[in-house]
């Protein structure tokens, strides 16, 4: 017994000296390891009287599991300690400047969002916002979509978990509900566009679950289509650069607009990419319409007493036309060299004055 005690303490003396893991690791070999030290002597148990095994074999055993759960209890703190110690050499000082000189840039779809700012608030538009995470009377039903309409589905819309009041918020899907909050709370005349960051169950190369839009809402007496068209045309020529820009209206459905358009730009796409402004084939970039009626009572305007119209433009589409990125999802796959090739410089913020691009 004296022996074994004699060994206890020798192995723990060993185990609490060891400075690193490698030493530990030697320590750990020398006694419980094959040939070690307490291996060895459970190999005598066999030349003893049976008596003398179940005492002397469940006292090694025990030392054996005190040794081993000592050393497993050394070999966690080292290596804290090892992790701590290496945090601390490899200290980063964030407020220091980067060495090697790579500038952050402005992503495109931000760049193209503060141009399409710009245009617009140059012609008289303000700027306003709403909620990401909208309700259902926002997002559709004040906008006039039947009870059924399948974009209140599962498949266009993320939905949250139903609240106990049996309300379900959503992710807005379009900029649209920020319309609504703006004939809530503001008198016409109204001129306003609404930048902002939308959602749809999507993912392909021409869609993102996660995509831009601005909405335009023009709500006055005596507005009518020509003024739309008027609007876009001008905003389109600023965006592209160019007076030569022809386009198309084309009837089309949204609940929210009656009359309603999508309006095509023509474009050149005879050399593999699209130019604007020339060319034979028509490219769809927007949807607008003259505000429905039940849209405007919906937000306690009178009908007979102000028209409107609204508009809504996809960003990262137009910054891609514009920009030539050829595929939506590098947009959001944070690839550094492709942010240093598409990206902005933060000091070049498009205003009017000095150039939008
Ligand atoms: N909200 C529509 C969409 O996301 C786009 C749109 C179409 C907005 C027509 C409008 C409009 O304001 O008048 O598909």
């Amino acid at each position: 017994m004296t022996d074994l005690n004699t060994l206890e303490s020798d192995v723990l003396a060993q185990v609490a000296g060891a400075t690193d893991l490698q030493a530990l690791d030697a320590v750990r070999v020398a006694a419980v390891g094959k040939t070690g030290s307490i291996s060895g002597l459970l190999k005598t148990l066999g030349a003893m009287s049976p008596e003398e095994r179940k005492t002397q074999g469940a006292a090694i055993n025990a030392l054996r599991d005190k040794v081993t759960e000592a050393i497993a209890q050394k070999k966690a703190a080292l290596e804290a300690a090892e992790l701590d110690a290496r945090l601390a050499s490899e200290t980063l000082d964030l407020s220091l400047p980067a060495p090697h000189r790579r500038k952050g840039s402005v992503h495109p779809t931000m760049q193209t969002m503060d141009e399409m700012v710009a245009i617009f608030a140059e012609m008289g538009f303000a700027v306003a916002e709403g909620p990401d995470i909208e309700d259902d009377f926002h997002n559709f039903t004040a906008l006039n979509f039947p009870e059924k309409h399948p974009a209140r589905e599962m498949h266009d819309t993320f939905f949250f978990n139903t609240k106990e009041s049996g309300e379900r918020m959503l992710l807005r899907t379009h900029t649209s509900p920020v319309q609504v909050r703006t004939m809530v709370s503001q008198k016409p005349p109204i001129r306003i566009i609404a930048p902002g960051r939308t959602y749809r169950v999507d993912n392909d190369a021409t869609h993102t679950p996660v995509f831009h839009q601005v909405e335009g809402l023009v709500i006055d007496k005596g507005i009518h289509m020509g003024h739309l068209k008027w609007t876009l045309e001008t905003f389109l020529a600023r965006f592209f650069e160019t007076d030569a820009v022809t386009t198309q209206f084309r009837p089309h459905h949204f609940p929210f607009t009656e009359p309603s358009a999508e309006m095509d730009v023509q474009c050149d796409r005879s050399g593999g990419e699209i130019k604007i402004g020339q060319g034979t084939s028509w490219l769809e970039i927007l949807g607008c319409g003259m505000v429905h009626p039940n849209v405007l009572r919906a937000c306690g305007i009178d009908p007979d007493e102000y028209q409107g119209f609204a508009f809504g433009l996809g960003v990262d589409r137009l910054g891609m036309l514009k920009y030539g990125m050829p595929d939506l999802r590098d947009m959001w796959s944070s690839d550094v060299r492709w942010l240093a090739h598409y990206g902005f410089s933060a000091f070049a913020a498009p205003n009017p004055a000095s150039g939008l691009s």
